[in-house]
């Protein structure tokens, strides 16, 4: 690929590689410019002998659908400017370690995890390669194999975990905008994924335990029982990490906002749970124990439903 277009301030080719060919991963790549965007293969699956690209169709959040055709990097003919990684969080460690030294060095690395604590520990593993990471609210499923589906129309917001990213924040938020997703820049990215956390905390453990759509805890007796509890709790592991302080009223006042707002939906530990994947409990409410352990905070609810999710499923 040819540097034309390249924005000057980001290394290599101008391509953004995506690892993590999920739901995510392929609504990125359905939305950039063809030509520009390309996947890595996990060193741990099998891409076939002579297959150079991956297949699938994408409708869009308009209706419309699209064949979508993505090459399968080869790093070594074309180093990517950018790399967007949308792996489970509990993977991205791994898949990072095997892919990360054939990149460049100064390739800024965008990491897209649900929770907390996946993001912390890139950015302490690798402290010399620009690390940022972004909160969405887009809303992808993948209802059949070979079928993605852009079911929900969101923002997201990137930012910079490493100092070295700083400087590299616009550059990267201009070529993500490519995609025609809305995107911005933030500053304080700690805070959009406390944000964001918050909500997880208090509606994917339930839904997962109860086996219900994300309205349908509202009135049940087991979150009536721990909800108040489970956010002064939250409201405290908040305080202490010095993020924006909230209430334990205001914290289960946004929950159940979104608990209304999306009543209909299966939240996505729900859907982990029903696939019989590994769930994100540890980086949701694992991490609010986590976190709430090392300050000395009574964190026993957040405790008690990151043990009782482990225990619905044997490799969760
Ligand atoms: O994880 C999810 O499913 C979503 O973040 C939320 C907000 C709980 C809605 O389903």
């Amino acid at each position: 690929m040819s540097r034309h277009g390249a924005n000057p301030l980001l290394p290599g080719s101008g391509l953004i590689a995506i690892l993590g060919a999920g739901s995510l991963g392929r609504l990125w790549a359905g939305y950039l410019p063809a030509g520009k965007v390309a996947f890595i293969p996990r060193h741990n699956a099998t891409v076939d002998a002579g297959v150079e690209s991956l297949s699938y169709r994408l409708q869009r959040f308009d209706g419309s659908a699209l064949s979508v055709t993505v090459p399968w990097l080869d790093s070594s003919a074309t180093p990517p400017s950018v790399l967007l990684v949308t792996t489970k969080a509990g993977d991205t460690l791994d898949a990072l370690q095997s892919t990360l030294p054939d990149l460049p060095p100064a390739m800024p690395v965008v990491l897209f995890q649900n929770g907390m604590g996946s993001q912390q520990a890139v950015a302490e593993r690798w402290p010399h390669q620009p690390i940022l990471a972004a909160s969405t609210t887009e809303g992808a499923n993948r209802p059949e194999p070979g079928r993605t589906v852009h079911a929900g129309k969101g923002e997201t917001w990137v930012g910079p975990l490493t100092d070295n990213a700083t400087s590299l924040l616009s550059a990267v938020v201009q070529a993500l905008t490519a995609s025609g997703l809305r995107v911005h820049p933030e500053t304080n990215i700690q805070q959009r994924l406390w944000d964001k956390l918050v909500i997880n905390a208090g509606i994917n453990a339930f839904t997962a335990l109860l086996n219900c759509r994300n309205g349908d805890i509202l009135t049940h007796p087991f979150y009536l029982e721990y909800i108040g509890t489970l956010c002064t709790e939250i409201a405290a592991v908040l305080a202490a990490e010095g993020g924006q302080p909230l209430a334990p009223e205001a914290i289960r006042r946004r929950i159940e906002t979104v608990a209304r707002s999306t009543s209909e939906n299966t939240s996505s530990m729900l859907s982990d749970r029903q696939q019989g994947r590994t769930t994100e409990i540890d980086f949701i409410n694992g991490y609010v124990a986590r976190r709430g352990r090392v300050h000395g905070i009574d964190v026993s609810v957040n405790q008690m439903l990151t043990q009782r999710v482990h225990q619905l499923l044997p490799h969760s």
